[in-house]
């Protein structure tokens, strides 16, 4: 063998794999409730597909495919008559169960007349619809959990934001275990980070600290000053995260529930939500809406740092990492079991999988990168006096 080709065989290469040509079994939260309870058919286009969402006048929140049966209407630009949306190109009205119950110009309702439909969970201000490719109902134990403080008194209303990201939805899962990325993309500084797997769900442990030398002081000094971040996110299924997110400051906890969730639109898109409500109390430094709206802008800014990244990556199957990443190949087995047939979910896909990540080597290493950018800001400030 020559020197050329042993040189070669050192090289590591990127596999790319495909893409997934199905959607995940689960259910996708579609955003906040009352959008879609306007009186009015709404388009969304998810799982591949064209859906009309409408809320009949029992209140209840229905999502069939667009497409009507009869010669192809689109039902989204039709209009809700009842508990029915009518079809725009001959009025045939079609139920929330996906059964044509009338059509008016005519004697019956042709046999088999049905369309496919999504049901339904109209939880917390939220709109969730059940996905699966072999059509059967969630299974008893896979719920969305309540969320402490949705739609309470005591809490401030969801701040939402919506953006469509151009990639597919595995790199946002990747995300759960990526410890690394937080400090150089989103200017976190972690100090402990977990992952624990089982079953559907999948959660992520994050204690967290300011990054001196990203944030800028307070112009207040005598303003609270934030200590730390403890953050418990876990994923139900493939699509929605709930975070618990607190904010430690010297004299208070503020306490906020974040969602990270996201819905495919087709293999290679998907509209990524964030929402974010806070706790109302009286020590909080400032409007607890206000304080909401900024989170929420933040939170906005952190999904687009990612999304940067995303959008000029290669997808990769087989990443090469170092022994401070995270379990990056057990999260994409528990992953899998969403995109394959119940009958051949394998127990690796939802075994108990614990990981700490030791962050010692890695907080040396960045605070002495913090404590450099903090000294290089000194030295420049200096020149300026
Ligand atoms: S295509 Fe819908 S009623 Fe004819
Ligand atoms: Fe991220």
């Amino acid at each position: 063998m020559s020197i050329v080709e042993s040189d070669q065989d050192e090289i590591r290469q990127i596999e790319s794999g495909q893409v997934p040509t199905r959607y995940a079994r689960g259910w996708h939260c579609l955003g906040l409730a009352e959008k879609y309870k306007d009186g009015k058919p709404h388009t969304v286009k998810a799982f591949g597909q064209k859906l009309v969402i409408f809320t009949g006048s029992d209140g209840k929140v229905n999502v069939l495919d667009a497409y009507c049966r009869h010669m192809g209407g689109d039902l989204s630009l039709g209009e809700v008559k009842g508990n029915e949306i009518a079809c725009p190109f001959h009025d045939w009205r079609w139920g929330g169960d996906g059964r044509c119950k009338s059509v008016p110009y005519s004697r019956r309702v042709p046999m088999r007349a049905r369309t496919s439909t999504w049901q339904t969970l109209d939880q917390d201000g939220l709109l969730f619809v059940w996905n699966d490719p072999e059509g059967n109902p969630p299974p008893e134990n896979v719920v969305v959990p309540r969320i402490e403080g949705a739609e309470d008194e005591g809490w401030t209303k969801w701040v939402w934001n919506e953006i469509v990201v151009n990639t597919s939805t595995r790199e946002v899962i990747d995300n759960i275990v990526d410890m690394a990325h937080f400090f150089y993309i989103h200017k976190n500084f972690p100090t402990y980070f977990k992952n624990v797997f089982e079953g559907h769900i999948a959660t992520q442990y994050f204690d967290g600290i300011s990054r001196e030398d990203v944030t800028p002081a307070d112009p207040d000094p005598s303003a609270p000053k934030m200590l730390e971040t403890r953050s418990v996110a876990s994923y139900y299924g493939p699509s929605f995260m709930i975070d618990d997110l607190t904010y430690i400051y010297e004299t208070f906890n503020m306490k906020t529930v974040l969602i990270n969730a996201h819905y495919p639109i087709d293999e290679n898109s998907f509209v990524l939500m964030s929402g974010i409500i806070v706790e109302k109390k009286p020590e909080l430094p400032g409007d607890p809406d206000q304080i909401a709206a900024t989170q929420a802008q933040w939170i906005l800014g952190g999904f687009n740092q990612d999304v940067e990244i995303w959008q000029n990556k290669a997808r990769i199957d087989n990443p090469l990492l170092c022994e401070e990443d995270g379990a990056v190949y057990q999260l994409r087995r528990w992953y899998e079991q969403f995109f394959v047939d119940v009958a051949d979910v394998k127990p690796e896909m939802t075994d108990r999988f614990e990981h700490e990540l030791d962050t010692s080597r890695p907080n040396e290493s960045w605070k002495k990168e913090v404590a450099d950018n903090l000294a290089l800001r000194r030295a420049a400030e200096g020149q300026l006096i």
